[in-house]
């Protein structure tokens, strides 16, 4: 049996007065920030889908984790081909999730127990249901609202062929031909993901007319920084030139591609950081910007664009000490001379939980789909996530990895809703697995996701779960659950942690990784715990191989993601540290 070392006092946590004004500013340096996936946290009207409602309900658990920040994916008017990522319209809740009032009271309930909140942006493409998209459609080629997306006439003798070769990142063609409104087969126009999510044209000024509107809405409600979805797409090659001979795309290539990464998308984040900074309160952006290498992420977040970038390499990289060496040495290097945090992801509505992608053989693929070895799945997620959260930066953690969920590989195919699983006869269209509602209590299905036991869930959650619900792993010292509360509260304790933008290495034997961390001389800026950054040195010692390993004791071990270390006493005392297992030590 797995078990931790010390469920650490929380409640340094809970602060009197408002706690948002009592945290130092740049939170976000080393900000945990946990991502909730509204369709799947909680339901509160019992539909089978979650909504704001829900979320509303459980933030007080979010605060007790001990998280930072909450990032919403979606939750706007759309019809969900999808599931939100098709915006039709910006400024408007979807009635599936509530309404803006629902927007409103959550972002203050929130900020009342010292959570911050970002909401989710999409700017690359909308809905084809989009208002603008509709009018393009009715007026015809030539029209001023065509401009706002990439229109283009066929290719071949009668425009039978697509404007030129780029594919879907959902599979088939990036291409859809319309029918004009005089039934005519007509124009093609751009959907790098499903058809029903036309790219919009950013040349066009209307666009970024529009989407600095759109910011200015939502930071009026109070939100506290948006996740900029796509944001290495928005501008495409000048010509959009064909891509020649290519594998299918995939999100995360290392390959340059004519519609990602183009330089031009700078300009616009930099138009877009002087927004924010007008409005009180640090607020901020992160891009999903799936980069070839993270020298190229780093341009995102230079002084005067984004503030963090998800560090996708660093999810995509095995459970190897080598290898993970080398992603933190290669993050921290390109983070460095741009000022920004580094950040560090595991999971997230897009990728195979980490619990299943290291039950099973290393694939450069982020959708696996088989179980594999759940218990040395599990073990070493936990053992990932506790070396995560020992790196400086911030970190993302997404709903339901903190109960050790598993993705349920085994969805029936009639309930898959993810739009690529439709059309390329399954092929990496297997996000659904991750994104099964996640149990909060009780032994039946929905497990608390709703409020009628029995009652529906939009995609069905396994019998297995109400051994891993919330109530299940609540007070259990050797749970998931525990560990991360645990581990989110040495955190908060001791911001030597997540502080800083490099790491010690220490010598590790093969298959191993150890870094002290310190903050030299504490820091003037203090937590609202009154917790100083002169709280001493951390080491963190992660065993990824598959035999024990020995190294001398670095401290008083505080925490441990499974066995204990054991200390081996001799003319040097020795750590012990068992396979697959991370261990702080507080020296
Ligand atoms: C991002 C989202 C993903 C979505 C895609 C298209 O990658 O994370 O869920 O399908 O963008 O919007």
């Amino acid at each position: 049996m797995t078990q931790h070392l010390v469920i650490p006092d929380r409640s340094a946590r809970i602060v009197g007065g408002d706690p948002l004004a009592q945290r130092r500013t740049g939170w976000w340096r080393d900000a945990v920030i946990y991502q909730v996936y509204p369709r799947s946290f909680a339901d509160a009207n019992g539909d089978g889908m979650g909504d704001l409602a829900g979320v509303r309900s459980r933030l007080s658990y979010l605060r007790d984790l001990g998280v930072d920040a909450v990032w919403l994916s979606p939750f706007y008017a759309s019809p969900q081909a999808d599931a939100g990522y098709d915006v039709a319209d910006y400024r408007k809740v979807d009635p599936m999730f509530g309404d803006t009032a629902d927007a409103a009271g959550l972002i203050e309930d929130a900020h009342a127990l010292g959570l911050r909140v970002i909401f989710d942006l999409v700017p690359n493409h909308c809905s084809d249901q989009h208002e603008w998209f509709q009018q393009a459609l009715r007026e015809g080629p030539g029209s001023a609202l065509r401009k706002r997306f990439h229109f283009r006439p066929g290719r071949g003798l009668s425009g039978e062929l697509p404007p030129n070769d780029w594919e879907s990142i959902f599979g088939g063609p990036a291409w859809t031909r319309v029918t004009e409104p005089d039934g005519s087969a007509g124009e093609w126009y751009l959907h790098l993901f499903a058809p029903e999510q036309p790219d919009f044209d950013w040349e066009h000024p209307a666009v970024a007319d529009e989407f600095r509107s759109i910011l200015r809405f939502w930071l009026d409600l109070g939100v506290d920084g948006f996740r900029i979805d796509v944001a290495h797409g928005l501008v495409k090659a000048p010509g959009l030139p064909d891509l020649g001979m290519h594998d299918q795309l995939k999100l995360l290539g290392n390959d340059e591609m004519p519609f990602f990464d183009q330089d031009g998308v700078h300009a616009i984040y930099r138009s877009w950081r002087p927004i924010l900074e007008e409005y009180a309160g640090d607020r901020i952006f992160v891009a999903e910007a799936w980069t070839p290498t993270v020298a190229r992420t780093a341009n995102y977040v230079r002084p005067d664009e984004l503030h963090q970038a998800f560090n996708f390499q660093y999810l995509g990289t095995p459970w190897n000490a080598e290898a993970l060496r080398d992603v933190v040495d290669q993050t921290l290097d390109a983070m460095r001379p741009v000022g920004a945090p580094a950040t560090w992801v595991l999971s997230n509505h897009d990728v195979t939980r980490h619990a299943t992608r290291f039950a099973n053989e290393p694939s450069s693929s982020t959708q696996i789909r088989t179980p594999g070895d759940r218990e040395l799945g599990l073990r070493r997620a936990r053992a990932a996530t506790m070396l995560m959260l020992a790196l400086p930066g911030s970190a993302y953690v997404y709903q339901g990895e903190e109960l050790g969920l598993p993705d349920v590989t085994d969805l029936p195919d009639e309930v898959r809703q993810d739009p690529s699983f439709h059309r390329q006869a399954g092929q990496d269209g297997f996000r659904d697995g991750c994104r099964v509602p996640i149990p909060w209590s009780g032994t039946a299905a929905p497990y608390g996701f709703g409020p009628v036991e029995g009652g529906p869930s939009w995609l069905p959650q396994p019998q297995s779960w109400a051994e891993l619900s919330v109530e299940a792993q609540t007070g259990d010292p050797t749970s998931t659950l525990e560990l991360y509360r645990s581990a989110l509260a040495v955190r908060i304790k001791h911001p030597a942690l997540g502080a800083g933008d490099s790491v010690e290495w220490l010598d590790a034997p093969a298959g191993a990784l150890a870094f002290r961390r310190t903050v030299a001389g504490g820091s003037d800026e203090t937590g609202a715990d009154g917790a100083t950054g002169a709280s001493g040195a951390f080491v963190c010692v992660a065993n990824t191989g598959s035999v024990p390993v020995r190294l001398p004791l670095p401290g008083r071990p505080m925490l441990s993601s499974g066995a204990e270390p054991v200390v081996i006493e001799g003319p040097e005392r020795l750590a012990e540290i068992a396979p697959d297992t991370t261990v702080w030590w507080t020296c």
